[in-house]
């Protein structure tokens, strides 16, 4: 008997990793510690014990670069996906400066298209990972009794977070970051994308 598998409404998440991250994130650490500097309050959200900046990187001319990268990967997903073309694509960007100890409770984006974040420092894996939890509600009613994770049957799936990685997803995808139980501050710009006509 042949049996046939295929996967309904997958959950995607886009990464990629900058080969210039380096000295990209030299400059943007520099950067985003003159923004704490500024701001030593920042904004409270969903982040425990970390600072974040207000979500206005994207008007920043000091960002520009990374900003412009944000809006292209996500040109390019949209464009696999079939969006309308000629769209218009624009998006809020924060800083996270996560020090020893701090975490993101779990959430979703509403009213936005596509979000993620781009890893600027860390030290890894003891920094915590981005987590990611099934969003099919109704599957934590009955787990599968399986003895080992597959794309099917995780509640949970971790992404390992790594400086130059960018990773992005749906909005609408809920996720949080574990404790950092590393040494240093783990340092990231997150964002949400929307696209107009
Ligand atoms: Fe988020």
């Amino acid at each position: 008997m042949e049996l046939k598998a295929q996967a309904l409404f997958p959950s995607v998440v886009w990464s990629t990793l900058f080969d210039d991250h380096t000295t990209l994130n030299k400059e943007l650490l520099a950067r985003a510690y003159e923004l704490r500097n500024k701001d030593p309050s920042g904004v409270s959200r969903t982040n425990i014990a970390g600072w974040q900046s207000n979500n206005t990187i994207q008007q920043l001319p000091e960002f520009a670069l990374i900003n412009r990268r944000i809006l292209q990967a996500c040109e390019r997903i949209a464009e696999s996906q079939y969006f309308i073309p000629g769209l218009t694509f624009d998006h809020q960007a924060w800083v996270n400066i996560s020090p020893p100890g701090a975490s993101n409770q779990i959430h979703y984006h509403a009213n936005c298209y596509f979000s993620g974040v781009y890893y600027i420092s860390l030290d890894a894996p003891k920094c915590g990972s981005l987590f990611f939890r099934d969003p099919r509600t109704a599957s934590r009613m009955m787990p599968f009794p399986a003895t080992k994770q597959t794309p099917f049957t995780a509640s949970e799936v971790r992404m390992p977070p790594e400086p130059g990685r960018l990773y992005i997803f749906p909005g609408w995808l809920e996720h949080g970051v574990e404790v950092n139980q590393s040494d240093s501050d783990r340092v990231g710009i997150s964002f949400n994308v929307v696209a107009r006509p």
